[in-house]
């Protein structure tokens, strides 16, 4: 290996470390993993409550929640759309309306349906997108992750 050669693996070498120590400090990347840092001796924290269980239907219903609802919905608080926790208890009376205001809210609100008009209304305008592929599995599922 001439002289030249040498210095530009060691330069590539020191660079690929460069960047690796950067990866590691500024993404706070975890691994080795290392203990937290802190005094010697931290306060002892209460242990957080157990989180409830979920269901495998639960879990799928997160999901779908996370992948098509939660861009405009958190289950507390309003975000574009009001919170959706116990939504499936709301309209317990009213599934097949739900089902379809969850699949194609706009059409039911150009059709005039009057639960429909007035939500639209009172969210001032805001349009919710439509979903026409969810299968009732998937709306169920999503019903038993929010409530
Ligand atoms: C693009 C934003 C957006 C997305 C995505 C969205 N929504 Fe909405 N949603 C809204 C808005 C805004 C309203 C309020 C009514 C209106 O303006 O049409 C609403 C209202 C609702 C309501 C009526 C709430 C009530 O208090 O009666 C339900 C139920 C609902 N959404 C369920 C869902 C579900 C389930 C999903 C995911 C499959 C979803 N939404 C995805 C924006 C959205």
């Amino acid at each position: 290996m001439t002289f030249k050669e040498q210095f530009f693996s060691i330069t590539a070498i020191l660079a690929f470390l460069a960047i690796l120590s950067f990866a590691y400090f500024s993404f706070q990347i975890n691994w080795p993993p290392m203990p937290a840092l802190g005094g010697s001796n931290p306060t002892p924290v209460a242990a957080a409550p157990p989180a409830p269980e979920l269901t495998a239907q639960q879990k799928a219903g997160e999901k779908l929640f996370k992948a098509y609802c939660g861009a405009c919905h958190k289950m507390d608080r309003l975000v574009v759309g009001p919170p959706l926790a116990g939504i499936g208890q709301k309209y317990a009376s009213e599934k097949a309306w739900l089902f379809d205001w969850i699949r194609d809210s706009q059409k039911l609100v150009k059709e005039g349906d009057s639960k429909a008009v007035a939500l639209f209304e009172e969210y001032g305008g805001a349009i919710m997108l439509a979903n026409p592929n969810l299968t009732d599995e998937d709306i169920e599922a999503i019903l038993a992750f929010t409530g």
